[in-house]
């Protein structure tokens, strides 16, 4: 059998805490510290343990050629490569059955993206599935008698001034425009109407935030994007996914937006009250957002930006530098007719890539934003200290 090493890993040196409830018991603190190893490795969500053996030969096979697995028994305790094997950290070149032919797949779709190593372990990694913030939330208040902000102390003073006040350069402030008034109205909405929102608005605030404006056949094989935001390499590698709840004229479903041809391409039809429940967790419980009419997952492509920033330093930086773009310009198209807009980091990315049937390190979910009306009555918090949407 002919294997090589999958193709980026870290492996990560954990010291873990746990309680020995029998040591508790006879009046010591109960705490065991561990150390121990860890691989996180690009092609797995699961974090893989160690011992220093698989370590060591870890460290000795390479991920660029295929070896014989007999040659490097000579060298390696077969029993460590065969546990590296079916660790899926060893890859077969022709997989003999279904686990391992998984890593297989896997490995390669990681191969084929150009990632840079680093970025690739940290956005396998952070990526939640089944994370639950409200049930975190109870958790931590029947933790602790002291509340969230009690816990965390102060904070660091709200601006990094750099200078005494009486060395500074005022600047005059600019006569207020159209884009402040607008500005000042922008206020993210955790209080949705539960009616539906109309076609129009739907529409156009999808245009004016992730529409194509222009299209450039740039180079034999490479078009490019004209949009109302910036994006890096003028890729435009972030794409619109939408869950759709309450939309005149469209059945709740799930959706892929076209920003060329302006139009939805339908994925999925569902009951309003599949929908309901996919909203919840998407956004991981958080229930203001799972009542906006509609949510919208910025899924970057980085296939499509790797292509040309291959294994770069930057790349993964600059496609959620690209989100946050997008979600900028729908919550200005929102705010500008009317309507309330929001975003949310705090998503479960594993069952948004299982429901649009996204390959997670070709294509995947940075955020979840949304917009929709606002409710007549603020029942969850919002941040609008000038009152600039709500009376006082
Ligand atoms: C990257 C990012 C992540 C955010 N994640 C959350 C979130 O998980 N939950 C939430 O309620 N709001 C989230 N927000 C919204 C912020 O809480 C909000 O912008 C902030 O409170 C300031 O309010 P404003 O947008 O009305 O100025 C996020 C905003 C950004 C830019």
């Amino acid at each position: 059998m002919q294997v090589r090493r999958c193709v980026t890993v870290l492996v990560e040196p954990r010291e873990s805490v746990d309680f020995d409830l029998a040591e508790l018991a006879l009046g010591e603190t109960g705490v065991r510290e561990r150390l121990g190893w860890l691989a996180l490795a690009a092609h797995c969500d699961e974090e893989i343990p160690l011992d220093a053996a698989e370590v060591a030969v870890l460290g000795a096979v390479s991920p660029g050629h295929w070896q014989s697995l007999d040659d490097l028994s000579q060298r390696h305790p077969r029993a460590v490569l065969e546990a590296l094997l079916a660790k899926g950290l060893l890859i077969a070149q022709e997989p003999t059955d279904e686990a391992t032919r998984r890593f297989a797949q896997a490995d390669e779709a990681v191969r084929a993206v150009h990632w840079r190593g680093l970025s690739a372990i940290a956005h396998r990694h952070t990526r939640w599935c089944d994370v639950d913030t409200e049930e975190a939330e109870r958790l931590f208040s029947e933790a602790s008698p002291q509340t969230f902000l009690e816990r965390l102390g102060a904070a660091p003073s709200v601006v990094g001034e750099r200078a005494a006040s009486s060395s500074r350069l005022p600047l005059e402030k600019p006569s207020l425009s159209p884009l402040d008034a607008l500005m000042d109205r922008r206020v993210t909405c955790r209080n949705f109407d539960p009616a539906p929102l109309s076609h129009d608005a739907f529409s156009a605030v999808l245009y004016r935030a992730f529409g194509a404006r222009a299209v450039s056949d740039y180079a034999p094989g490479v078009q490019l994007l004209k949009k109302g935001v910036p994006s890096a390499g003028g890729l435009h590698a972030t794409e619109v996914y939408l869950l759709v709840q309450r939309v005149e004229g469209v059945p709740p479903g799930l959706y892929h937006y076209h920003p060329i041809a302006h139009a939805l391409e339908p994925l999925h039809e569902l009951a309003a009250d599949e929908a309901a429940s996919l909203a919840r967790r998407f956004v991981a419980a958080q229930a203001y957002y799972a009542g906006a009419p509609l949510q919208i997952a910025l899924v970057s492509r980085f296939e499509r930006n790797f292509w040309k920033y291959r294994n770069h330093a930057k790349a993964y930086r600059a496609v959620i530098l690209d989100a946050g773009h997008l979600s900028q310009a729908m919550y200005l198209a929102a705010t500008e007719m009317n309507l309330g807009a929001f975003i949310t980091a705090a998503i479960n990315e594993v069952e948004i890539e299982q429901a649009f049937g996204l390959g997670p390190m070709a294509e995947g979910p940075l955020a979840v934003c949304g917009f929709g009306v606002r409710a007549q009555a603020r029942v969850t918090v919002e941040f609008d200290p000038a009152h600039r949407v709500w009376a006082a």
